[in-house]
């Protein structure tokens, strides 16, 4: 069966990131050309992260083509070195699950989602199992292929070597997705050195384990995690900028339930308002279709939604000052001040903390199900990798993070301030958030 899944001849994508992509199966072809598929040109990989910097426009279409490709290589590997621990047979349906893991992301996810308490696995689940061009391909492969790829998505598939390829501390899904924001947005810190990093990756007994001689190449790679989430993704304009979408979504929400009418609501975005969005609405719901809507809101009678959607597009965010969250007198006086300049505190003021973002650092004990990286040695003994390298005990687990107090930069220009203001708003030149 499977050789009739080959191409004919074999596919190539050029990448900045990995030089070329590879694709030799049918069935992988045919996922890429899927609808639901090429939805994901139209949704940024870092969401607002190109308002901080203007390179990172980056696509969850090219990140989804790395994230298999890396998976293609790994298996490759294993399939070279023999390795007893590999199942074989789960090369096809690891590679369509490594493809389509962010299937289900929206656009700029992390506030939608917020917003209105959804979860982009579930969608990837529904896209995968509904009456789609992408659950046809995977039904012809075999009828048991989608509800494997969704299993494997939400983490259910019984074999966890096949779940850890593509969703663990080491696996596909970061590994790319580090290298390619690295190159994207311009920075340094996102190299490390994959093609070692993948030589070392071993099989064993259900699990993917480290060469105990790797472990310089995946102390790199959990530097580079480390770096790239001070760096980038907890950057404060990013926050600012996500901060200002989820003010967009919150306020768009309460008019809505308000029963206010709006000039201009598209179906997808008034059918999840409803909780009623369709699989046919999620594929239509991109960043192009978020992105006129705000242009739309620009002219909305009510005021704050207008001048939110104006603020992000023009990209006059929210400025930023370091703030003691267990000074709750300074806060309460602040938030009653601009209240009484004319901004509701509810949609121009936040306080933030990096904790709650979806990328972490490394720690050595389990998160959500996924267990830490383990070194192998010549003994086949296992050790967690923070009891033998420095470096991993000194940056995992880390929270050295700042609170911030997000606001419209024009109270900085407010005469009169009240002098316990006027010293938590002298704190405001930009401060990184680098520990
Ligand atoms: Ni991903």
């Amino acid at each position: 069966m499977q050789n009739s899944t080959l191409l004919i001849e074999e596919k190539v994508f050029k990448d900045p990131v990995h030089k070329y992509i590879y694709v030799q199966d049918r069935p992988i072809w045919d996922l890429v050309n899927t609808k639901e598929f090429q939805r994901l040109r139209r949704i940024r990989q870092l969401g607002t992260s190109y308002l901080t910097f203007h390179g990172a426009e980056h696509s969850r279409f090219s990140h989804s083509l790395g994230v298999y490709e890396i998976t293609r290589k790994i298996i490759s590997q294993f399939e070279r070195g023999g390795y007893p621990d590999w199942p074989r047979e789960e090369r096809l349906l690891c590679l369509c699950a490594a493809l389509l893991h962010d299937l289900g992301h929206g656009p700029f996810s992390h506030s939608i989602e917020k917003t209105f308490a959804m979860h982009h696995e579930e969608w990837t689940c529904r896209m995968v199992l509904g009456d789609t061009e992408v659950n046809r391909v995977l039904r012809d492969i075999d009828p048991s292929f989608p509800d494997k790829v969704a299993g494997i998505i939400c983490k259910s598939y019984d074999k966890e070597i096949v779940v850890s390829l593509v969703s663990s501390q080491l696996d596909a899904d970061r590994m790319d997705y580090l290298l390619r924001d690295g190159y994207f947005t311009g920075v340094n810190y996102g190299t490390f050195d994959l093609e070692r990093v993948l030589r070392v990756i071993r099989p064993h007994q259900g699990h993917l384990v480290v060469k105990e001689s790797g472990m310089h190449a995946v102390e790199d790679y959990l530097m580079s995690r480390y770096q790239m989430y001070w760096q980038i993704y907890f950057h404060p304009v990013t926050r600012s900028a996500e901060l200002l979408l989820h003010s967009i979504f919150g306020r768009a929400k309460v008019l809505f339930e308000d029963g206010y009418r709006f000039a201009h609501l598209p179906g997808p975005i008034r059918r999840l308002m409803r909780r009623e969005l369709t699989v046919d609405d999620y594929f239509r719901l991109d960043e192009s279709l978020v992105q006129s809507m705000f242009q739309e809101w620009t002219d909305e009678r009510d005021p704050v939604l207008a001048d939110l959607c104006a603020r992000f597009l023009n990209r006059r965010l929210f400025k930023y000052v370091p703030v003691d969250p267990e000074d709750r007198d300074t806060i309460a006086l602040f938030l009653d001040w601009m209240a009484v300049k004319g901004w509701d505190p509810l949609y121009y003021a936040q306080i933030d903390f990096p904790r709650d973002l979806p990328y972490d650092v490394y720690r050595p004990g389990e998160l959500e199900g996924k267990r830490p990286i383990y070194l192998m040695d010549d003994r086949k003994e296992l050790h967690e990798i923070s009891t033998k390298s420095d470096i991993v005990r000194s940056i995992s687990g880390l929270h050295q993070g700042r609170h911030q107090l997000f606001f419209p930069g024009e109270l900085l220009g407010e005469p009169d301030k009240p002098e316990a203001i006027r010293a938590l708003l002298d704190g405001s030149a930009p401060s990184p958030a680098n520990p």
